[in-house]
């Protein structure tokens, strides 16, 4: 199964969603896993069969009662089946650790919630050589100490998310056979591993052409659904 995970971030309001909606239930599509994160106060308005429904989020607590947080049972009630955990934006500004993305890689993984768990060196790690450093650190501190079941990587280079730019096809090939070598070594298992950073209808082809991908984690670019379904077209091919 190859994996196409929609990440809206903050954007699109209520009205772009009614629009939205409507229009991806018309959407066909062959062997791809289509997950649709919205902003939580729109997951409401997704129920199509033809895709899943995820979050962007989800809490790191477990059994605290506690003010404008979200909880792994409540999603589940809303027929959410995928949480992303570990993004680099709320690494940046929200000063999410280690520690929370394990409590909500257990929150996720105990209401039967997939988890897309998100990697990626920034430019300056890059630039320095220390990208499997950075890579392998980001893996084993985390997976370590959880439960490897329903867990995806999402490999998304800080620098290409939002940014325009993408690694070559080699650089991305290269990354992904390293990350799957470390959950071999480590873990003496194989997970799936997206890419994730400035995917768009325009180098959805090229980016297809590797071989090691099990699919995409696209923000902007599926925010607009004429903009997906061409993703979508060339990403079943
Ligand atoms: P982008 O975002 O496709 O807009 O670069 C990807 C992401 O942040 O998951």
């Amino acid at each position: 199964m190859k994996y196409l995970v929609c990440n809206f971030k903050n954007k699109l309001n209520k009205e772009d969603i009614i629009k939205y909606s409507n229009k991806l239930n018309e959407l066909g599509f062959k062997n791809i896993e289509l997950v649709i994160c919205p902003s939580n106060i729109y997951l409401s308005y997704f129920s199509g069969d033809n895709y899943k429904l995820g979050v962007q989020d989800i809490s790191s607590f477990i059994d605290k009662t506690i003010t404008g947080e979200v909880m792994g049972e409540q999603l589940r009630s809303m027929n959410v089946s995928y949480a992303i955990i570990g993004h680099s934006e709320r690494r940046i500004y929200k000063n999410e650790l280690n520690i929370d993305f394990i409590n909500k890689i257990n929150n996720a993984i105990e209401n039967d919630i997939k988890v897309i768990y998100c990697i990626g060196e920034s430019l300056k790690e890059k630039e320095e050589g220390n990208t499997y450093i950075v890579l392998e650190k980001e893996i084993s501190e985390v997976l370590n100490n959880v439960e490897l079941k329903n867990i995806i990587i999402a490999y998304e280079p800080v620098w290409a998310i939002g940014s325009g730019k993408v690694p070559t096809n080699e650089e991305i090939k290269e990354n992904i056979e390293f990350i799957n070598k470390i959950i071999k070594e480590k873990y003496d298992t194989k997970l799936k591993v997206l890419y994730g950073g400035s995917v768009n209808k325009d180098n959805i082809s090229e980016l297809n052409k590797i071989k090691n991908i099990d699919g995409f984690l696209v923000g902007g670019a599926s925010t607009n659904i004429d903009s997906l379904e061409s993703i979508l077209l060339e990403f079943e091919k």
